[in-house]
């Protein structure tokens, strides 16, 4: 139930299909009795879990609002991202097509604001409803207030481990798509294949065939995708280091540069780096992989290495982007 395939035992598991289940395991253990499992796929676990681990199963995909431009849809938590993308894609609705093939499931795609290839889910969400742990009401969070940035939202900061989120309303266009080429290879991929007029079908496809030939597939080679996030530098940090540094990076503004972690890693020979079963992966260097039998400290001493590594060479610290428990 972890895409890091780490072995771990729970003291007790439920799964929840539905809402009122949902407020009965909240009434009758305190918050701090019960860990929440959505996909697993943003988690490494380095020990056995003592709380009752409640898993969000809710499914369903609804049509709230549609005019001959758009569609709102609310998506329970517990649909899975990519098939919830896929669906999208077969009714010829745009918007999510760059974020195809991400794993995990709907409800925790807010939390971590997911991004690919210049889009994030913060584009086309419209709000999340989300029950409060302790006091069980409902509430329903705009994007605002949700408070996205990279690979952030208020989820993960001030109302962390507050609530629970059931369901994600997206509005996506039904005509007039919005192509986003220009991010990675999609556009080499696109011309590669010969399509001058992509659809959002072309698009998707692309991503995955990118996706695909870069990041391990958690069914075969345990992983949590990206493990640290990309670091933003300051204008003076950047200008130092460039001085003694070819760097790679991503200029935001003139105060703050963003520097691909995967080619720091690279950058200071860790690239395929293993460690027992706890390793680097081969293609992207900024994916840690289990090998088979990693246990989720042997990953964690892994990316503390490889944080002492780029510190000391680049003088950036490196922040793990995947939850640690
Ligand atoms: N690079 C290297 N060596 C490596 C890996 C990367 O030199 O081993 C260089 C690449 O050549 C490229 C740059 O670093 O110039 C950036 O690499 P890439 O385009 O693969 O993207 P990324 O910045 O490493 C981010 C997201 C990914 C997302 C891709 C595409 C973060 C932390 N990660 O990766 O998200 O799929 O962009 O948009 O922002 C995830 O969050 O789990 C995830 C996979």
């Amino acid at each position: 139930m972890n895409t890091f395939g780490i072995d771990v035992l729970a003291e007790q598991y439920i799964s929840i299909s539905r809402e009122k289940e949902l407020k009965e395991v909240l009434r009758r253990f305190y918050a701090s009795e019960i860990f929440i499992l959505g996909g697993g796929s943003n988690m490494l676990l380095t020990k056995d879990i003592e709380e009752t681990v409640v898993h969000i199963n809710l499914k369903g995909i609804e049509v709230i609002q549609e005019t001959d431009d758009f569609v709102d849809l609310k998506v329970a938590a517990g649909e899975n991202w990519h098939q919830f993308v896929l669906y999208c894609i077969e009714r010829n609705y745009g918007g999510l097509e760059n974020l195809s093939y991400i794993p995990g499931h709907v409800g925790t795609s807010p939390i971590q604001n997911i991004g690919a290839y210049g889009i994030e889910l913060k584009d086309h969400f419209l709000s999340c409803t989300a029950i409060h742990r302790q006091t069980l009401s409902f509430k329903t969070f705009t994007a605002q207030e949700c408070e996205f940035g990279y690979r952030q939202s208020i989820f993960k900061n001030k109302l962390k481990g507050q609530y629970v989120i059931t369901s994600v309303s997206f509005r996506l266009l039904k005509q007039k798509h919005q192509l986003h080429l220009e991010y990675g290879s999609i556009q080499e991929t696109l011309t590669q294949k010969k399509i001058t007029k992509p659809t959002i079908k072309d698009v998707s496809d692309a991503v995955i065939a990118i996706r695909s030939s870069k990041l391990p597939n958690p069914n075969e080679l345990g992983n949590s995708g990206s493990f640290f996030k990309n670091p933003v530098i300051s204008g003076d940090e950047f200008h130092l280091l460039s001085e003694k540094e070819n760097l790679r990076y991503y200029k935001i503004s003139d105060n703050a540069y963003k520097i691909p972690a995967g080619w720091l890693i690279d950058q200071v020979g860790l690239k395929a780096y293993r460690d027992g079963d706890a390793g680097v992966h081969k293609d992207q260097a900024l994916v840690l992989v289990n090998h088979g039998n990693a246990s989720g400290e042997d990953i964690l001493n892994l990316a503390k290495f490889v944080q002492s590594k780029v510190k000391e060479r680049f003088n950036i610290e490196l922040e793990p982007e995947v939850n640690i428990f």
